[in-house]
């Protein structure tokens, strides 16, 4: 069963491939080199929403690659060449199911989400948008999802709404009727986790209010893909964009899911060799999808790792990897509440992924963040690329811890004992 608010699929369609018998994290750290090595100091990885470590399967898939059929795709007759261009697409399919594409010519690959994004805003928003026109986004964007729009909105004379928040840092969706009533919103995009309040937006909700009233849907899955079943079809979307090096892969490649028919229509993106079908002096005729919007040399090592990570995660089964981030989330919540001073950013545990962000009265995150990595504890402190939610928070930064498949609750214990600490050190 799909929950058709969220757009997340029930433990009956998790994955596609059989999960383990038991999701046990100590288990799990051993596939992971850089965080299951022991070394000098302890190094306890509490920033996987800014960027997953990576099992030793991606590792040596890409090692594979390297050492065994490095080669450009699409172009040799080779062996290697096909081998390579097999890799590649493999990839591609493996991700379309993944998310239930219902084809593999729906995923092209992009840099990251954010580039994702980017295409979306170039090629569909300058062919489709006009002035007068307007977007609705949220106060809780990554500037991934709000820049793209700015520079377009400036160049064309479009008007930028927004979801307002609730108290608690979930998207007052009630709102979005009256945001929508004068026909005048063209796209809705919105972040469906949010990487500082840690919020799982009602995806699918969201969409179908933004449908009924004729916009387009973009939604940033950047933090969802990579701990949760993301059904695309389910949610109802046009475009989704993901990123790899947060689902356990590479940095280097990420993903746009698009209905097919709006990627047929739509003018390119970038234009140059592999996306094109003929080129005369004066002109150019495009490739069929997805390769029209893949222009150059792409990331192919980086699919190769996508691929495996991939079937990492559907080994673990999703449904596994998001119950136990927000085991992970409702535990700090809880744990942190014994710190004095300790301010969480967002809503229950309930309503959240595996990202706990926080202030701590009288300690810059900054600081709080250095008294961490003297302890051995990695966590982002600034505004998470989330400069305009920080301000509606009255807050400049804050600090965040957040999980992945390999996480454990003594981490969690580590980082409270370490923030009590903090606190002590910087009492007045
Ligand atoms: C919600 C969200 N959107 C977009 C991005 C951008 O991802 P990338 O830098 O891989 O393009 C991030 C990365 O932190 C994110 O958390």
């Amino acid at each position: 069963m799909t929950d058709t608010r969220t757009g997340l699929a029930g433990a009956a369609e998790s994955s596609s491939a059989a999960p383990v018998a038991a999701f046990d994290p100590a288990v799990i750290r051993a596939d992971f080199p850089l965080i299951s090595t022991p070394r000098e100091k302890r190094l306890i990885y509490l920033d996987s929403a800014a960027t997953s470590q990576k099992p030793l399967a991606v590792l040596d898939a890409m090692d594979r690659y390297y050492r065994n059929y490095n080669a450009n795709i699409h172009r040799g007759v080779y062996r290697i060449a096909e081998e390579a261009t097999a890799a590649y697409e493999d990839a591609r399919r493996r991700f379309a199911k993944f998310v239930n594409a219902a084809s593999p010519r729906e995923v092209i690959f992009t840099r990251n989400s954010t580039e994702a994004i980017n295409l979306v805003a170039y090629a569909w928003g300058r062919w489709q948008l006009k002035a007068g026109d307007a977007i609705v986004l949220t106060p809780m964007e990554h500037h991934s999802n709000l820049v793209p729009w700015h520079i377009l909105a400036a160049e064309r004379g479009i008007e930028l709404r927004f979801i307002p928040l609730t108290g608690d840092g979930q998207l007052d969706v009630t709102a979005l009727p009256g945001l929508m009533a004068d026909g005048k919103v063209k796209l809705v995009s919105f972040v469906h986790v949010s990487n500082v309040l840690g919020t799982v937006n009602p995806a699918a909700e969201i969409t179908r209010v933004a449908k009924e009233h004729g916009a387009t849907v973009l939604v940033d899955a950047s933090q969802s893909a990579a701990h949760m079943k993301l059904d695309v079809r389910a949610i109802g979307a046009d475009f989704v964009a993901c990123t790899a090096h947060k689902m356990l892969g590479p940095t280097g490649i990420g993903m746009l899911w698009g209905r097919r028919e709006l990627l047929e229509a739509m003018p390119p993106f970038l234009g140059g060799g592999e996306m094109i079908r003929e080129v005369h002096l004066t002109s150019s005729k495009w490739n069929e999808l997805p390769w029209k919007f893949e222009a150059g040399t792409m990331a192919i090592a980086e699919a190769v790792g996508l691929g495996a990570a991939i079937a990492y995660l559907e080994k673990l089964g999703m449904d596994a990897v998001f119950a136990h981030d927000r085991d992970l989330s409702a535990y700090a919540l809880e744990r942190m509440t014994e710190i004095p001073g300790l301010r969480v950013l967002g809503p229950a545990a309930d309503k959240r992924g595996g990202v706990v962000a926080f202030t701590l009265e009288n300690v810059h995150p900054h600081d709080v963040a250095t008294v961490l990595d003297s302890d051995g504890i990695c966590v982002r402190a600034g505004h998470h690329c989330a400069m305009p939610l920080h301000d509606q928070l009255g807050i400049p930064a804050s600090a965040r811890a957040s999980f992945h498949c390999y996480s454990l609750r003594e981490e969690v214990d580590a980082l409270v004992e370490s923030l009590h600490r903090a606190r002590k050190i910087f009492a007045r």
